[in-house]
């Protein structure tokens, strides 16, 4: 049946598994957009199209019968394992990730890769045009994308189309080393409306258009020679809050955070980090940080203990697989170091967790440290501020994490500054019941206020509002 509401990203919610018993199974992807988007999926009656994760056998595996899981439409795309290689692995995480995340890592720029991720937008914008109702709203997300929104306007010039980054947008001087800027900056040009998480990645995007393209633009709109106008806007994304205070409130989850804490030896105080293993979450630099003060003193393995969890990501490109050796090297030789029978520095978990062990985590750690060197927005910090229902735990917070300019009351500090962050893990660890309440109070109100609900309304609405393509008149 075509859809009156149609989400493109890259990922289903959903993975294809294959279990043990060679029967097909599903679980939830990773990732903070398929846990920002579902919520608003289930409200609007949408279809979601994406890949269910692993390699389709068939060269045009975009045909892949849609299903219903979960009570949520699905429509599938499938990617051959060159497709996998070359857009998802190659193009969408080893070129335009490290450059949208301040080169974190160095980009790699290959055209083979580009030719694959110019291919695989026009599979999906293809299936997109297929199944949208006539003026349906398209939903297109994140950098994987960013040429679907040009390609489904020449198919289908009706829909209505929207654009969310969830991931920072760079400054022209990181941007315009990409050999293909003109193009993707064309391709999120197809949109009515382009999202942002912070005011300043749509300023890049506008400045970046004028530069780059040439075309008029005057505050967050974008002119175009055919008399359409584009608007280029800041959503900062969140979180169901309501669902994590829930669950944090659950019977079940309450006395499995009493087993973690009893289970950790019952120390004075729980630091907890939660990302995927991506070299731009600074989980090397934050774990080097919390070691120092157990080597001098500071902090000892009796007292405390930091949990680092870490979920698997993106494993056969070459940057993550160095990554996780450099970490298990890490805790290794701190834990060797530093730790004691029963007791090691760093509880060290290569895993990932489903919600409702994430939320008895979070209701476990006194300490929580989200230290990344460059984030679109950060969820988890969001999610542990959501579940601390007593109104007390710290938050250590990047001042790069996009969540920073929300969440103002954390522990603001520079991941780069192991110094800083030294100091900023003492003073959390040091305060007390009056000073964590004062802050934890002021950043639930903030969450509460502001949470994935608000930050969907807010995005349709307005794309609901921009004058619409195929009647917009000439505004200069
Ligand atoms: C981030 C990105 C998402 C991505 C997720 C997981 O949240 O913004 O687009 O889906 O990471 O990464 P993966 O490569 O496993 O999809």
């Amino acid at each position: 049946m075509p859809a009156d509401l149609v989400i493109v990203a890259n990922r289903l919610p959903v993975d294809r598994v294959t279990q043990p018993d060679g029967t097909q199974g599903w679980r939830p992807s990773p990732g903070g957009l398929v846990t920002a988007i579902e919520p608003v999926m289930r409200a609007n009656d949408g279809t979601w199209i994406g890949w269910p994760g692993g390699p389709s056998e068939d060269a045009d595996a975009g045909d892949l019968d849609p299903f219903e899981a979960d009570g949520l439409q699905l429509v599938p795309i499938g990617l051959t394992a060159e497709e996998i290689e070359l857009f998802y692995e190659g193009f969408s995480n080893a070129t335009i990730w490290p450059i949208y995340h301040d080169l974190v890592a160095k980009p790699e720029f290959h055209r083979e890769w580009w030719d694959s991720y110019v291919k695989v937008n026009e599979k999906y914008a293809a299936k997109a045009a297929s199944v949208a109702a006539e003026g349906a709203t398209v939903w297109v997300h994140d950098y994987q994308l960013q040429l679907v929104p040009q390609m489904l306007r020449e198919l289908r010039p009706d829909l209505r189309i929207g654009f969310y980054l969830h991931i920072p947008f760079p400054p022209a001087e990181l941007f315009q080393q990409l050999p293909w800027r003109r193009q993707l900056l064309e391709g999120l040009l197809g949109a009515d409306l382009v999202g942002f998480q912070l005011p300043g990645g749509a300023a890049n995007f506008v400045r970046l258009v004028r530069q780059r393209v040439g075309h008029k633009t005057h505050r967050d709109l974008v002119y175009l020679p055919d008399g359409r106008t584009v608007r280029a806007a800041a959503f900062p994304i969140s979180i169901d809050a309501a669902g994590f205070e829930a669950l944090a409130s659950d019977e079940a989850v309450v006395a499995r955070a009493a087993e973690i804490r009893e289970a950790l030896g019952s120390p004075r105080r729980i630091f907890l980090g939660i990302d995927r293993l991506d070299y731009t979450k600074g989980i090397y630099a934050r774990l080097r940080a919390y070691a120092e003060l157990i080597e001098t003193g500071e902090l000892d393995v009796e007292d405390a203990v930091f949990v680092q969890v870490a979920v698997p990501s993106r494993e056969q490109v070459e940057q993550y697989r160095i990554l996780r050796d450099e970490i298990d090297r890490l805790v290794g030789r701190i834990n060797g170091d530093l730790g004691r029978i029963g007791r090691p520095a760093i509880s060290y978990l290569h895993s990932s967790y489903p919600r409702e062990e994430m939320a008895a985590l979070y209701t476990a750690a006194d300490v929580m440290v989200v230290t990344p060197y460059r984030d679109g927005m950060n969820l988890v910090a969001k999610e542990y501020v959501a579940c601390r229902t007593g109104d007390d735990g710290a938050l250590v917070l990047s001042e790069f994490a996009g969540a920073a300019d929300e969440l103002r009351q954390a522990w603001l500090v520079n991941p780069y500054d192991i110094n800083g962050m030294k100091a900023a893990l003492l003073e959390a660890y040091r305060a007390d019941g009056k000073e964590l309440t004062r802050r934890m109070k002021a950043m639930r109100r903030t969450i509460k206020k502001h949470d994935v609900a608000a930050w969907a309304d807010a995005f349709m609405t307005e794309l609901a509002d921009v004058e619409h393509s195929t009647h917009a008149k000439s505004v200069r």
